[in-house]
């Protein structure tokens, strides 16, 4: 494989990320990028952060003023799965794209590795620090061959070739996809094609991945293959992971959810503690998954079925204990 054949697309990437940016290329730029840590607790703290989206018109006076983040505070530890939730404009993607400083802030302040993210020294540790992957795995994808697109960071950053080959490797084998490394990413399904645009952020050894929306165009094996894979990374790897997702089924198994309504963080809990309060959820136009809301169904009907329920084996539990209760 030769590497130098990306460099045009290296040059291009990095111009359009200077630019700021078209979004498609920006976001494979961003994808691709590597960590260097410390050893502090916190890895992601925020104090009142907040974001404006400011419209201006020709003449350069303020048209529209949006906030999109208003005085949100997070704290989150290294090795945690965290997942956002919130109805559409909550600000979920902002949030995301100020944990990799695709965006500062304009008033607060978002630290991340302990980098704060306005100092324009520690954009390189803040961006190396924290891969991104997107929802639409076309935009990400920069590669004629799947090895090639996985080696991009790596080689972008001079990485030297043997080790970039071991990262490869590495990577393609953290996502399943060791087989397809030499196919055309034209050629693969919609899952597959996001399990390599991981492979590629993996390449750059991070230590934090967020990823928005990441199986929002994928069909329901190609879901659950992502979500696979990125416990697997969170538990085996101990990489930080960041989901913004509008699939309630996908945030069972984070250590916490966090809900975004308004750009504010309305609740903040485990999943079972999220889940437990379908009518506040209901009042952010959030659903809970569907074996939550049958657990619900038949609570309502009489069964003494517990709040909260996450998963089926879960509710035949408690289906059979609530049986055992009526025989006694
Ligand atoms: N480039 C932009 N210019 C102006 N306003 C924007 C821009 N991007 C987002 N917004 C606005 O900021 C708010 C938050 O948007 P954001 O994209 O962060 O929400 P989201 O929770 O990710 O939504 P979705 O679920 O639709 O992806 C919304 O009101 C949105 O319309
Ligand atoms: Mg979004």
């Amino acid at each position: 494989m030769s590497f130098g054949l990306l460099y045009s697309n290296i040059r291009t990437a990095t111009f359009l990320f200077d630019k700021k940016y078209d979004p498609p290329q920006a976001e494979s730029f961003a994808s691709k990028t590597l960590y260097m840590g410390c050893d502090d607790m916190s890895f992601i703290k925020s104090e009142k952060l907040k974001f404006e989206y400011i419209r201006r018109d020709e003449n350069g006076n303020v048209d529209s003023i949006n906030k999109a983040i208003d005085e949100v505070d997070l704290d989150i530890e290294k090795g945690q799965f965290i997942a956002i939730l919130g109805s559409n404009g909550s600000g979920k993607s902002t949030l995301a794209k100020h944990i990799n400083a695709l965006l500062t802030p304009a008033d607060g302040t978002m630290w991340i590795n302990g980098n704060d993210t306005k100092d324009a020294e520690k954009l390189k540790n803040i961006r190396q620090s924290v891969g991104m992957v997107f929802q639409n795995p076309d935009n990400q994808i920069i590669g004629s061959i799947v090895e090639e697109d996985v080696g991009f960071g790596p080689e972008n950053i001079g990485v030297p070739t043997k080790e970039i080959w071991n990262r490869v490797d590495d990577a393609l084998e953290k996502v399943d996809m060791n087989d397809f490394r030499l196919k055309s990413p034209n050629k693969l399904s919609g899952g597959q094609k996001q399990r390599v645009a991981i492979a590629g952020v993996l390449a750059m050894k991070p230590q934090c991945i967020v990823l928005d929306e990441p199986t929002a165009m994928l069909d329901p094996q190609g879901r659950r293959d992502v979500i696979d894979t990125i416990t697997k990374l969170n538990k085996t790897d101990n990489i930080t992971i960041i989901l913004v997702t509008h699939y309630m089924e996908e945030v069972v198994n984070a250590d916490r959810v966090i809900v975004l309504n308004k750009g504010k963080i309305v609740m903040q809990d485990t999943p079972r503690g999220i889940f437990s309060q379908i009518e506040k959820l209901e009042s952010f136009n959030l659903d809970v998954p569907e074996v939550t809301k049958v657990a619900n169904m038949l609570s309502k009907s009489g069964l003494e079925i517990s709040d909260g329920i996450l998963t089926v084996e879960e509710l035949a539990d408690e289906i059979m204990a609530a049986k055992k209760v009526r025989i006694c």
